[in-house]
């Protein structure tokens, strides 16, 4: 039985190399390993074979069958080339492979890192898993303050730790702020600007779940409510356009004294409220729209941060990437969660 498996496995592995066809492909294939093929014929014969012997046979039948498969892989994958090779014209030109782009909020988020780096503000990121501390209790917002159900927040199972309470993730860029003032060793001048993930528990036509905000913070001695103004107007030159201004709003933040609201010109009624015709404008409330929230260091943040709130002060604020983007491109995206479908036939639009 040795010598047939030999000689089988000699004549076939000899032939099958000059196969070109995949009708011959398919035939010899059957012969050798088909129900009466050559192969499985021999095979039959082991149980004649005395049982000492047996293992020997068997290793070497086996070793032969996964030969021959081979070869055949191997054949298939050259009658296909030699296919290919005859159909092809190499003269033809070439089809240029399609080619991606960055996502649009990654290049809205290397246009607003640029923007800032050009007035001496350092881009820096910090955990999206983060402590309860850096996003509350630092920012002057303590466990069971109403404020805090503003934010919604995702926890993390684990055992929290006695400083820092809970793990969570990181609800907005402002965890970054008393970090920031460590990194740099309590020691201003501090000029941030913080570029990240954030979570919240939401998803409507204008939130997901996961979204980006970046958040700046100038820490100096003599910063006062000029210097936020003036950074707002540049930034809004810079993003949207020359002829843009913004405006500051009263508000309430907890870790911002005063807080304001900051609002945009609207790039479509030019701040008027009213288009030529007269009609109302539909992008806008009476000619401003809603950037996001900013406003004056909280003397107790500096505090949590290490620095003498006698001497330094600083201004903050934070927006939503995927918001201010939309703003500027009158993309007239009317659902934010398209941002994230991955269906490139809205992607390639960008
Ligand atoms: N963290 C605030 C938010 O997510 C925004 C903000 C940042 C407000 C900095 C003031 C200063 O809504």
């Amino acid at each position: 039985m040795e010598q047939e498996l030999i000689s089988l496995s000699d004549k076939w592995s000899s032939y099958i190399p000059k196969i070109t066809s995949d009708k011959d492909f398919n035939e010899t294939y059957l012969r050798i390993f088909g129900t009466n093929g050559e192969f499985t014929l021999t095979i039959k014969k082991l149980k004649n074979v005395p049982p000492d012997e047996r293992p020997k046979i068997g290793q070497l039948a086996n070793k032969i069958k996964s030969d021959l498969e081979a070869a055949f892989i191997q054949q298939k994958e050259n009658i296909q080339r030699i296919a290919i090779g005859k159909s092809i014209d190499v003269t033809a030109p070439a089809i240029t492979p399609p080619s991606g782009h960055l996502h649009i909020v990654t290049q809205a988020i290397e246009e607003i890192s640029e923007i800032f780096e050009r007035i001496g503000f350092t881009r820096v990121r910090y955990p999206e898993i983060e402590w309860e501390w850096y996003a509350f209790e630092a920012l002057n917002t303590p466990k069971n303050h109403p404020a805090r159900d503003d934010i919604e927040t995702f926890f993390i199972e684990g055992k929290p730790s006695k400083k820092y309470g809970r793990m969570i993730l990181s609800p907005h860029t402002s965890s970054g702020q008393v970090r920031e003032m460590e990194r740099l060793n309590h020691q201003p001048p501090i000029r941030m600007i913080n570029i990240a993930k954030c979570y919240r528990p939401n998803w409507d036509i204008s939130h997901t779940p996961m979204f980006h905000q970046f958040e700046g913070l100038v820490v100096d001695r003599g910063i006062n409510i000029t210097h936020l103004k003036g950074t707002m107007d540049y930034f809004a030159k810079e993003f949207f356009g020359k002829d843009r201004v913004t405006r500051l709003r009263p508000f309430h933040f907890q870790f911002t004294e005063p807080s304001f609201e900051v609002d945009i010109n609207c790039g479509i009624c030019r701040g008027i409220g009213k288009l030529e015709t007269g009609e109302k404008c539909r992008f806008c409330k009476e000619g401003w729209l809603e950037l996001g929230g900013s406003g004056m260091v909280h003397p107790n943040v500096l505090k949590a941060g290490g620095i003498d709130p006698a001497v330094y002060t600083g201004f903050a604020f934070g927006w939503g990437v995927e918001r201010t983007y939309m703003m500027k491109s009158g993309t007239k995206l009317d659902d934010i969660r398209l941002l994230y479908s991955s269906d490139i036939r809205f992607l390639e639009q960008f």
